[in-house]
């Protein structure tokens, strides 16, 4: 596979191998990437995906150019198939940002070079590839966990259900009608092991919960639909009286940023539950996986 695109691309057994490899490279100083350049395309904006990759294309030996779309002629109308013909002959990989999923695959089909899915209106791989890393070193067992995802069938909770249902986690998705992940990738984790359920009721999602995944309820691109949504999401917030229906252990995770007082709480957020600095923290380390094995 020449890119990091969709996780439903890669088997579990290649999922593993790219966790394993981020635990090998953790503690690795070693210039694998020497002389390589990392192409970055941020339509939106960002902290923790564009960082992490900085931080560890530096960290690898190689260099990265970070291109805002102001930036490039992108902006201007430029074809993204032209775009991609011109990084290909001056970089080594292109991690890229995007509003709308068709522009990676129109960059991956038009460049030569792996291309890196940082996020797109879909999918967003790359976190819950950092996400898995860090269940791996918190639990000893994946298979037969209970995974709560409450709020938005969006980007995040798309990956979550592919990787989840991979890795035989039961995933229950709490979200308002009408706004349910997407259909064909639920369709397509029905195959795996794991099991996905639409539950409304977040009281209910989360009783099993040995985690608890919320994310934004407005996603980067969504804004105009701020007012509506701040409504129809009021009931699907995570704080602590949402959390005393959970009955064991659980963590809180949240792929950042987060919107303290609307999807999620001051209190969940900053409480011995939140596992969201480790989250944020493994953005790196599992980048430093994903750049190793796409562009060594
Ligand atoms: N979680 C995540 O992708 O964060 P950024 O938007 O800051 O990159
Ligand atoms: N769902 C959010 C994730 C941000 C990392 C968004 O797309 O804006």
């Amino acid at each position: 596979m020449k890119d990091f695109l969709d996780l439903r691309d890669f088997s579990k057994a290649e999922l593993i191998n790219l966790l394993s490899l981020t635990k090998k490279l953790a503690t690795s100083d070693k210039k694998y990437l020497e002389g390589k350049i990392l192409g970055l395309i941020f339509e939106k904006p960002s902290t923790r995906t564009s960082l992490s990759f900085m931080v560890a294309m530096k960290k690898l030996g190689g260099d990265s150019i970070y291109f805002k779309q102001n930036d490039l002629q992108l902006s201007r109308g430029e074809p993204i198939k032209d775009i991609a013909r011109v990084f290909t002959r001056q970089v080594d990989g292109i991690a890229a940002r995007v509003y709308k999923h068709k522009s990676l695959e129109e960059l991956s089909e038009n460049a030569d070079i792996p291309i890196i899915n940082a996020l797109s209106d879909l999918i967003h791989p790359c976190q819950i590839l950092a996400d898995f890393y860090v269940l791996k070193e918190r639990f000893e067992k994946l298979r037969n966990l209970t995974l709560t995802y409450v709020g938005d069938g969006n980007n995040v909770c798309n990956s979550l259900i592919t990787m989840c249902s991979k890795f035989g986690i039961n995933m229950n998705v709490s979200c308002p009608e009408g706004y349910d992940p997407n259909k064909k990738i639920l369709r397509d984790a029905k195959k795996q092991p794991g099991k996905i359920t639409i539950e409304r009721d977040p009281k209910k999602a989360v009783e099993n919960a040995d985690i608890v995944y919320t994310d934004v309820w407005i996603s980067m691109g969504e804004e105009s639909e701020k007012e509506k949504r701040l409504k129809v999401f009021k009931k699907y917030k995570v704080n602590s009286k949402l959390l005393s229906n959970v009955k064991s252990d659980y963590i809180v995770m949240h792929c950042l940023p987060a919107h303290r007082g609307l999807e999620i709480t001051e209190k969940v957020i900053e409480s011995s539950n939140s596992v969201v600095w480790d989250q944020a923290y493994s953005r790196m380390l599992t980048s430093k996986a994903l750049l190793y094995h796409f562009l060594k």
